[in-house]
């Protein structure tokens, strides 16, 4: 409880991002197959959804598959395909109670008919909740999301909407896959993994990061105050020096 109550709720981050990893070694280390470690996953989601949620922060971002992630075993990316369904059916009764919109991200085009299915179910029906956004970013990668955005605007250009002067940092933004959210101020791993793997490398820019050795089944409630009072003792000067910021 101490924890929370630490934190400062005028300077909470509107918008964190987390990439939740370690279920396979944490599964491992208990003589469990990897999916087990999925699975158990999922409390941590609904955890760190709620507190999130609870303390007033406005998006939550977690990655939940990679573009890279198909080069898994076919029969783990199978079992989490099909743990996503699951998850997400059992999850809107959590997400209706706690006013939770959900969103994704990603190519979902790509995904397994049932798995887009359950997603797009779950979104319609959490759509008017707007206590906080959940974004799923599944199939997706920053590469992917980049690269597409240029494409987009490519074509704008061709068509004569856009001039190559018109292309600026903020109109650029437009065109990703976060159009629609603010820059996370925090970025969190798990699992004591110190890198991005292509997760949000625009919207990253300017965010802290935080990183944490736990695997992600454990990561509760108490660890996101942590990460948040983190963040809350850190100087963001952006390029400024200290004496600026006053
Ligand atoms: C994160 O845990 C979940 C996904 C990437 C889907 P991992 O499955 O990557 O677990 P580790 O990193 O192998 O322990
Ligand atoms: C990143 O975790 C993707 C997700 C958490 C969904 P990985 O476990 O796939 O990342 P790498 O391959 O170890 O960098
Ligand atoms: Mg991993």
């Amino acid at each position: 409880m101490e924890r929370k109550a630490n934190i400062d709720l005028d300077r909470l981050p509107k918008h964190i991002a987390i990439i939740m990893d370690g279920n396979g070694r944490w599964a491992k280390q208990q003589n469990q197959p990897r999916v087990f470690g999925h699975k158990n996953g999922v409390r941590a989601v609904r955890e760190v959804s709620e507190a999130a949620a609870e303390l007033g922060v406005n998006y939550l971002t977690l990655y939940a598959f990679s573009t890279e992630n198909w080069n898994r075993p076919a029969l783990e990316v199978s079992a989490l395909m099909g743990l996503l369904v699951e998850t997400i059916r059992k999850e809107v009764s959590t997400l209706m109670e706690n006013n939770i919109r959900l969103n994704a991200i990603g190519d979902l085009s790509k995904l397994p008919k049932r798995t887009y299915a359950a997603l797009r179910e779950g979104m319609k029906i959490t759509s008017d909740n707007d206590r906080m956004t959940l974004t799923l970013a599944l199939n997706y990668s920053s590469r992917w999301e980049i690269t597409r955005a240029a494409q987009l605007i490519a074509t704008e250009v061709q068509q004569g909407k856009l001039t190559p002067e018109d292309i600026t940092d903020q109109s650029f933004s437009r065109y990703l896959a976060t159009s629609d959210m603010p820059d996370p101020e925090l970025l969190i791993r798990t699992s004591g993994e110190l890198r991005i793997s292509n997760y949000l490398l625009w919207q990253i820019a300017y965010s802290e990061l935080y990183f944490t050795d736990k695997f992600w089944p454990d990561f509760r409630k108490p660890d996101l105050y942590d990460a948040i009072l983190d963040y809350q003792n850190r100087e963001r000067r952006f390029g400024k020096i200290s004496e600026q910021l006053a």
